[in-house]
């Protein structure tokens, strides 16, 4: 961050637009999210990598071996998204997406799910305001952990061992982390697990939650297996205020999120290190979608949702409102322009072109 003369402060931004639909939906949102910034007296400078699935076949790896150094004094990270039908996803993900999120310990991955008004769930009787819940997903460990090997290869005997790995340190801190915003907000945490069939990790990950519990007399705790939390994430979604889970379980857990309110083209997200050591990392909830590719539909909402969080954990709130507020207008406009995964059938640019005159 730097301040001139007049005090205008400048933000450095690393962005990644990465694979598939990552370019065109940051690069729809970019022009928008710096005219906001522009009219809250902020600027942000923008390094951009183009690293990725392309640059992997160029160079034979994902982003250059020093990639988290040139990354590591940014003030933020912008990514679009990561994967390529052409080259394997452990090869671009682990390249690449993983790698940040654990180099610079963004442990804390924070997905909110919000029926925005004037979107229409895929549950009956849901409407505008009906579901609002945020996901706290641990992001560095569990079943994510690099632990494991494949041994004799095209043997019958053939053998995978892929581990998962819970510790201490890094269950209770996302599970205080969420307890936090349950805090902030309507006071309800639900934890996510499989305590009856993981008796170990899962059972350990049950007892922090019970420890960490009696710091939040004030938050109302409730357990759930994740099969039953899958369930009721359809049949009582509007429940649900902060949920919090292990690595895998808040990935499945937030594809099914963004669904039930309205689309993945909606869902955002941030991989949040909550210290000053590293930069945190924001992105869309969604891939790399190659079966739209190109098409030029694809919705940008969920990255400007993206960017408006980035602003938020930059402390430049009224950005941050001004961002969210402009999709929910949007949003709640019948006659505005929407994406073919909205029932529409605008393209990114004119949402975009949209949200601008909305300002
Ligand atoms: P996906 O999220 O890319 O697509 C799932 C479905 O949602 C597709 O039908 C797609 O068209 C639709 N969709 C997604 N984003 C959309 C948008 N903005 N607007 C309209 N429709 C949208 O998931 P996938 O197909 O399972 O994965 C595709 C690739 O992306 C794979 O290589 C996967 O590994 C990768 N991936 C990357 C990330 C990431 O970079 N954070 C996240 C998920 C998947
Ligand atoms: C997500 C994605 C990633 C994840 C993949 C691409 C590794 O699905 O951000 O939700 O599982 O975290
Ligand atoms: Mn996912």
């Amino acid at each position: 961050m730097t301040t001139n003369d007049q005090t205008t402060t400048t933000h450095d931004i690393e962005l990644i637009p990465g694979d598939g639909i990552g370019p065109e939906v940051v690069d729809a949102a970019l022009p928008f999210v710096r005219a906001v910034a522009d009219d809250h007296g902020f600027g942000f400078d923008v390094t951009r990598r183009d690293w990725g699935t392309e640059y992997y076949l160029d160079h034979g790896e994902v982003m250059p071996e020093d990639g988290l150094s040139r990354l590591e004094d940014a003030d933020s990270i912008f990514l679009g998204a990561v994967g390529h039908p052409e080259v394997p996803d452990h090869v671009t993900l682990h390249g690449l997406l993983l790698p940040i999120r654990k180099g610079f310990d963004q442990y804390v991955c924070k997905r909110p799910n919000v029926l925005f008004e004037g979107i229409e769930s895929p549950l009956r009787g849901y409407a505008g305001g009906d579901i609002d819940f945020v996901v706290y997903r641990e992001n560095t460990e569990g079943e994510y952990a690099d632990i494991g090997g494949r041994e004799h290869h095209g043997f019958d005997h053939e053998t995978a061992v892929q581990s998962a790995l819970f510790t201490r340190r890094g269950t209770e801190r996302i599970v205080r982390a969420a307890f936090e915003a349950a805090t902030e907000r309507e006071g309800r945490l639900t934890s996510v697990t499989k305590s009856n069939a993981q008796a170990h990790s899962m059972v350990f990950w049950d007892d922090v939650v019970d420890e960490v519990s009696e710091e939040y007399p004030d938050v109302t705790v409730e357990r759930l297996l994740v099969d039953a939390a899958s369930m009721d994430l359809i049949r009582r979604p509007h429940e649900f205020d902060v949920l919090v889970a292990s690595n895998l379980f808040g990935d499945v857990l937030t594809d099914i999120g963004a669904q039930i309110t309205g689309s993945m083209g909606l869902a955002p997200s941030g991989n949040v290190h909550p210290g000053d050591e590293y930069p945190s990392m924001f992105e869309p909830v969604h891939g790399s979608a190659p079966d739209i590719v190109g098409d030029g539909v694809a919705n940008p909402l969920a990255t400007v949702l993206s960017w408006s969080m980035l602003f938020e954990d930059l402390g430049e709130s009224a950005a941050a409102d001004a961002l969210w507020d402009a999709v929910a207008d949007q949003l709640a406009d019948e006659s505005a322009p929407r994406t073919p995964d909205l029932g529409g059938d605008a393209g990114t640019e004119a949402v975009i072109e949209d949200l601008r005159s909305r300002l």
